[in-house]
């Protein structure tokens, strides 16, 4: 009797972890980083409008990336699970304008997203398939509405310059979090408003606060170009 409720325990937290060892998402958090396409342009580099058209003047998505609290992350975690753009049909034309690829040479998109996928999306697939992991970052973008709150608070992409702070407390009115930024410069050396990082929950459907902060280069007072 001791021995058979023994390895009813046994089975019993066996079956458990096994649970446990499926639910558990493999990652602890996202960053959700959008760029602003004004300073990806006016670099020495320079852009190239996609194939599709120039995109909006607002924030494009540049990435949704499964993280670790201890601050490394996963990346390229299944290639038996590759980008597949026939079950994204219906999200196009939304991520041509809103998830636009400015390289040069122009694009379409699929090689950023194909990238975007299989190095990081595939990284968050016990938790979404690829068709929710684009869905979840439009919904993110949406929800963020980093452009509108910038604008609210004065703060316009007219290449003026602004207090880093203004811009942080704007962004955080628009999702209740911190937010972080990063900069790069222009061709005339000013360091510029370049990139947005917001962190989600695993189910890339909520914003947090960050468990772990990114880089971060901006002086106190940063250009928010045009574009
Ligand atoms: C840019 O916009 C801000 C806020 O609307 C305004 O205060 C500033 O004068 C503008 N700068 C230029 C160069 O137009
Ligand atoms: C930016 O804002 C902070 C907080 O309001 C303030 O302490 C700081 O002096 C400002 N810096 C500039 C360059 O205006």
């Amino acid at each position: 009797m001791e021995n058979y409720s023994m390895i009813i325990k046994l089975l019993v937290w066996q079956s458990l972890a096994a649970m446990a060892l499926c639910q558990s998402p493999g990652f602890d958090f996202f960053y959700f980083v959008q760029q602003w396409p004004g300073a990806y342009c006016d670099t020495s580099r320079g852009c190239c409008n996609p194939t599709s058209g120039k995109p909006p003047s607002d924030f494009g998505i540049h990435g949704l990336w499964p993280n670790y609290n201890s601050g490394g992350y996963p990346s390229n975690c299944d290639s038996s699970n590759p980008f597949d753009p026939s079950q994204i049909q219906d999200l196009l034309s939304q991520l041509q304008t809103q998830w636009p690829s400015l390289t040069c040479p122009s694009s379409d998109g699929t090689s950023f997203w194909t990238h975007e996928w299989n190095k990081h999306g595939t990284c968050s697939e016990s938790v979404l398939t690829e068709h929710a992991y684009f869905a979840a970052a439009l919904n993110l973008k949406s929800q963020a509405n980093t452009l509108a709150s910038l604008t609210n608070a004065g703060i316009t992409p007219n290449n003026s310059f602004y207090n880093l702070s203004d811009v942080l407390a704007a962004i955080k009115q628009g999702t209740g979090h911190d937010a972080y930024v990063q900069c790069n410069t222009d061709e005339n050396g000013n360091s510029q408003l370049y990139q947005i990082y917001i962190c989600v929950d695993t189910t890339g459907a909520n914003f947090i606060e960050c468990p772990v902060a990114p880089n971060q280069n901006c002086p106190s007072s940063i250009e928010f170009p045009s574009f």
